[in-house]
Order: structure tokens, then sequence, then C-alpha cells
């Protein structure tokens, strides 16, 4: 299939198929939370049927002009006949309103639970809606579109629409990653670093509905699309990659694999972090370890992803755990992670608090508790044999799990 860029920076990924998004590398995090070294794009599609025009999703606040000159190479924005709305987070929503109101005659095409949030957020009149759902198609001339019931990827609205002809699939935020470098497809990104991007969006976005996730793919795969064109990144032109990753990832194929993450104030839970992983290490055991206080936390999120077991190093402060330590385990409980096991190392002076308080944040989850050495200051001799104790259970557990 051809695929070429424009002049005017939109680019044709099929016949009268273009990408009309914008990039934006300058922003550094999303929803208040996750971090985007590499900045993000929001990627909308413009497909021009012989009867009819569609628009597929759209762009974040900010960016309507740049989405309405790029449509604008290619067809008249007042004539567009359908806005597709896979999905009404307003990344990709917030600009239907703007677009609706030059397009007076066009319908926004959404899931029915996409039209309650189409109402509620954007306030978009109900006679401007229409409801499809799984195995509706919209003939456009020459090219039908076909939807695809993809519920909770990432919110309750979400759905696929695929490019029958073309074998195009958009599929919104699913298979995306926040990248907005020149590159348009992965294999002119680099597809290696392609994945490493897409594993930390998957980790931070879509880790916590692999069950949702499962089901998206395995309707991929049976639609085997030529080109997988998400809402945000790059798009594939060799869909088996994303798809093959994304079935490891949401398959919850693990690592004979360790990570720890820790925060040490004077040296003394990282003396006890130092003695776990040189004891893994030496039994042959992947471990991966990060100090909260340099590493983002969007690394250590991509690494729970494969990680069967997660120890967590905090010491207490002011009676409790220490606020960094905090926030990494409340994010392993948030984000759903496929974690087995956890451990805790801490230390602490005059009064505990740090093992009681990770307990309490790791409380009703599924994660089983392999052990906990919390030291009065200093690690004694015994707590250091706690330690390879623990790394001896480790082994154990891992071992039961391969
Ligand atoms: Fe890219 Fe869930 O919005």
């Amino acid at each position: 299939m051809e695929m070429s860029e424009t002049p005017m920076g939109t680019v044709e990924i099929a016949p009268n198929v273009f990408w009309v998004g914008a990039k934006d590398p300058n922003r550094r995090l999303f929803d208040g939370l996750i971090p985007l070294p590499h900045g993000t794009s929001y990627n909308a599609y413009l497909i021009i049927g012989s009867e009819k025009t569609v628009l597929i999703d759209s762009v974040n606040p900010g960016f309507e002009d740049e989405l309405v000159d790029k449509i604008s190479q290619h067809a008249d924005p007042g004539k567009i006949d359908y806005i597709v709305m896979n999905h009404a987070e307003p990344d990709h929503a917030s600009a239907l309103m703007h677009m609706l109101s030059l397009a007076k005659g066009a319908k926004l095409v959404t899931s029915a639970k996409g039209k309650e949030a189409a109402m509620m957020y954007f306030h978009v009149p109900e006679d401007r809606i229409m409801v499809v759902d799984e195995g509706s198609t919209i003939n456009l001339g020459g090219k039908t579109l076909k939807f695809v019931d993809a519920p909770w990827l990432h919110w309750p609205e979400t759905m696929f629409t695929y490019l029958q002809e073309d074998g195009v699939l958009f599929p919104c935020d699913f298979y995306g990653s926040h990248i907005a470098y020149g590159e348009f497809f992965a294999d002119e990104f680099g597809e290696g670093h392609t994945l490493e991007l897409a594993k930390l969006y998957f980790a931070e976005i879509m880790m916590p509905f692999r069950k949702p996730a499962m089901k998206a793919i395995e309707k991929t795969k049976q639609l085997n699309p030529k080109v997988i064109a998400p809402s945000h990144g790059v798009m594939y032109r060799r869909p088996e990659l994303i798809v093959d990753a994304y079935t490891d990832w949401a398959g919850e194929k693990m690592r004979k694999k360790v990570l720890i993450a820790y925060v040490s104030m004077w040296g003394r839970t990282e003396h006890m972090v130092k003695a776990l992983r040189e004891a893994l290490v030496h039994k042959g055991i992947e471990t991966q370890v990060f100090d909260l206080t340099v590493t983002g936390i969007g690394e250590v999120a991509k690494q729970l992803i494969d990680s069967p077991v997660v120890v967590i190093g905090a010491p207490t402060v002011l009676g409790g755990v220490h606020p960094v330590a905090a926030y990494a385990a409340l994010l392993t409980k948030t984000l759903r992670a496929p974690t087995k096991y956890a451990a805790v190392l801490s230390s602490h002076g005059w009064s505990g608090g740090a093992v009681r308080q990770l307990g309490e944040i790791l409380g009703g989850t599924k994660i089983e508790m392999l052990g906990v050495v919390d030291a009065k200051g200093p690690a004694s001799d015994d707590d250091i044999s706690k330690v390879l104790q623990l790394a001896d259970d480790i082994e154990k557990k891992l071992n039961e799990l391969s």
C-alpha cells in the first residue's frame, strides 16, 4: 500500500485516507499524572469516499484550527457528512462541536454510551447523533466503515472503526503511544524504540483493562488489518508488531523478574535493597532496581507489566511510609498491575509505620505478601539473614510460576 506525506503535513495512509491530526511535542503530562517525555499526538483521519466524507476523531483543545487547515487541503470541512467519535475523552472529542458547527449537516457517529457522553460532556444535540454498534456499517461510496464494539479502552464508550476496502483499523487510544516526533510510522521511527514507548503507554493507559484488551486483540486478529492507525503516536503498516506485543502485555506473559522500587533517606533501606539485589542476581534472576527519587514513575509502571514480584523499599517517615514509595505502591494498585507477589524492605528509627501503611495501600488486591524486613536503624546481621531468606522465597515462587 502506498503512503505519502503531503507538502502541508498531512499523510495519505491509503487512497483518499489522510492523517489530519496534530503533534504536541511540548506536552509533558497527561491526565495530570502520566509523564510524556516525548510529547504526544492527537491523530485524526479524513476519509473521502465517492459519496460521503468522514472525519475519524478530532484533536485536543487548542488544535482545532490546525485540524481544519489540514482537512481543508483535501475536502471542504463544511461538507463533512460524518464525524466518528471512537472515544469521548477530550483529547479526541473536544473539537467535535467545533467541527459539527462547521459541518452543519454532519452526524456524529458513536456507540450508545458514546451518545450519552457526547450529550453530557459536549452538549451535542441528540438529533445530530447516530448510534452504531457491533457490525454496523456506513457506505461512503467505494469505501465502507464497519464499527467494532471495544468498550473500556479506555472509557466505557470506546469503539473501533474499520475501513474495510483499505484494511485500515482506527482503534483510537488502543495500540497508541505518546510520540510526537516527525516520523508517522513505526517502521520509520524504529520498531524497537516504538515498542518501548508503546509499552510505557500500555502500562499507564491500558494495563488496568487487560480483559477487554484481550477481547479487542482477538477482534483485531479476525479483521487482519493492513494498517493500524491509532489516535496517539505512530501508525503501524506491519500491524503484527503491536498486536503481538499487546497479546503478551494484556495476556500477562511474565518474565522471571523482580522489580525493586525504593527510596532511602540515609542509605539504610538501600543497604537491604542492595543485599537483596545481589542475592537475586547470584541466583540468575533478572532484577530491576529503581531509585524512586531519580526514576520516573512511568518507567516503574512499564516494568510492572511483566514483573510477577514487586519489592518496595521505603523507610518510615513521621510514623508512615515515605510518600514517594507510597505513590509507587498506590500506582501498582491503581493500574491493577498483574503483580503476584510483593515484599517490603524498610527501616525506622524510633517508631515504625511504613510497613503498616504499605499493607493498607496494597490491601484489597490479590497480591500475596511474601515477606517483610523492617530494620530498627541500620540492618543487623539478623535483618540481612531475613533479606537472604526473602531471596530464597522469591526464587521458589518464580520457579513455581515458570
Ligand atoms: Fe487519548 Fe483516553 O484518550
